[in-house]
């Protein structure tokens, strides 16, 4: 064979890991096909950390002498602070970011470094690597959706008389307080943010020591292992712990759904933003222009924060795709979690960067909300009830009041504008009360039900979402 299919020929200076069962080198196609070193360097840090309670746990076992175990965590410090540093390079040709720092590792402190695999599996490492990350990073998605949250919030609190006509089927139908639109929202938010704690919990559980698939020969402390690195758990069967991804489709499924949730609200940023709505003017640092439309202020940021919800659906979608067929335990096609992963993180941080200061400056017109809760006939449904406080059964007064309406409409005249004898053509049951009935402050003050939108009832709301906010955040940290 003279390399005539791409054979690496790197002759003794880089022998693989398993060398020693392998008659040829490895063909160079296949080492970067298989490479997951160009995305999985991301995880150095949590690789370290592993690889520094792995030291301690194999000297507490007495599998490393004290010296050796002292030795292994100062190369361990230094490659960490010469990969942060950008002082050492990751070897493309390792394959991936386990095997890049226990060779820097090995080059650092010579024979020793050798012994750092012991008792241990990429397998068993990869997915304690891969929960420390998500770990890592489910902490600050948490606290940038708190910052969506509270933001919100005080959206909420500083327009809170502010009307608008609620819709339905995008058409007029009953007037809210914008306030409980965007508490809407936050509902969507704060539950987001308990799925998101929910599986922070499922993934802290530790892997290690269950080796390559059946657990290690070694007498292991998995549990103090564990807690060495923050993690109450430890997994209790080892083919699911080295083959169990999960805490990842979890997280994906977590950030499908908020992404859902930024998504209808950009629609909305959207839709009100638009000409004929004119219920938001974004602030100028959070709009573009158009290269040929000078008059253009357009919603960029809430375009994007909509178009990029596909891809994270997408990288749901494609773990899900790559787990349901895996036989038990570890196989290759798992090395694929990792690009979906980061690419979810990515994007909705990235998401939430934005749109979160995007929404804090948004300038809300509540003299056109007003102006277009006074189209559209929004009181009918309280006219209806109105007629059956006097007694008219609901779907009479559904059918009288249809008529109201459409006499108004013809006439070009709002439900306020009726005079009582108007009302009174339609039914003797009509008082001048009716006409009370319809302003819309009254129409919304009538909806004093939990969780309606009564102005008392919305006031409540404010109130008991501060604290609700403030509640249960205490895993998010603050670095
Ligand atoms: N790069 C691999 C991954 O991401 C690490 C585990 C490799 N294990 C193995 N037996 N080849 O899944």
């Amino acid at each position: 064979m003279t390399g005539g299919f791409g054979m690496a020929g790197r002759g003794e200076k880089m022998g693989k890991l398993w060398s020693g069962r392998f008659g040829k080198e490895t063909a160079r196609v296949v080492e970067e096909f298989q490479a997951s070193l160009p995305f999985d360097r991301r995880l150095y840090r949590e690789d370290i950390k592993g690889s520094l309670a792995h030291v301690a746990t194999l000297a507490k076992a007495g599998v490393l002498t004290p010296e050796e175990a002292a030795v292994l965590e100062r190369g361990l410090r230094e490659v960490e602070e010469d990969l942060a540093a950008g002082r050492a390079a990751l070897d493309p040709e390792l394959e991936d970011i386990h095997l890049a720092v226990e060779t820097l590792l090995t080059a650092k402190v010579g024979e020793v470094g050798k012994k750092l695999h012991t008792a241990r599996s990429r397998n068993d490492q990869v997915a304690l690597d891969f929960r420390l990350y998500l770990l890592r990073v489910e902490r600050e998605i948490g606290r940038a959706l708190h910052g969506l949250a509270a933001t919100l919030l005080d959206l909420a609190e500083a327009n809170r008389d502010v009307l608008l006509p609620g819709l339905t089927h995008l058409q007029p139908a009953q007037p809210i307080l914008l306030a409980h639109h965007l508490l809407a929202y936050f509902e969507m938010i704060l539950r987001d943010l308990e799925r998101l704690a929910d599986c922070h919990r499922r993934t802290a559980v530790s892997p290690l020591g269950s080796g390559a698939l059946a657990g290690v020969t070694y007498p292991l402390d998995r549990q103090a292992a564990a807690e060495a690195l923050g993690l109450p758990a430890i997994t209790k069967n080892s083919l699911d712990a080295v083959s169990d991804r999960d805490f990842a489709l979890e997280f994906l499924a977590f950030a499908a759904i908020a992404m859902v949730h930024l998504s209808r609200l950009a629609e909305e940023v959207i839709l009100w933003n638009s000409a004929p709505f004119g219920f938001v003017e974004l602030d100028d640092a959070f709009a573009t222009g158009s290269s040929i439309m000078p008059q253009k202020k357009n919603p960029d940021v809430a375009e994007l924060v909509r178009g990029k919800s596909g891809r994270v659906f997408g990288d749901l979608i494609a773990l899900l795709t790559v787990v349901k067929g895996l036989p038990l335990a570890y196989n290759k096609d798992l090395q694929e979690d990792k690009e979906r992963v980061f690419d979810a993180v990515d994007t909705l941080l990235g998401c939430l960067a934005a749109f979160t200061p995007m929404l804090a400056t948004l300038r809300f017109r509540a003299d056109r909300m007003a102006e277009a809760a006074r189209q559209g006939y929004l009181a009918a449904t309280d006219v209806a009830d109105y007629l059956v406080r006097q007694g008219v059964p609901f779907r009479d007064a559904h059918a009288v009041t249809g008529r109201v309406v459409r006499y108004a409409e013809e006439a070009g005249k709002s439900l306020e504008d009726l005079t009582l004898e108007e009302w009174q053509q339609f039914s003797p049951r009509f008082t001048a009360e009716v006409r009370e009935v319809v302003k819309l402050p009254a129409c919304l003050a009538a909806r004093d039900v939990a969780g309606g939108t009564a102005p008392r009832r919305v006031a409540q709301a404010l109130v008991e979402a501060r604290t609700r906010l403030a509640a249960g955040v205490s895993w998010l940290g603050n670095e």
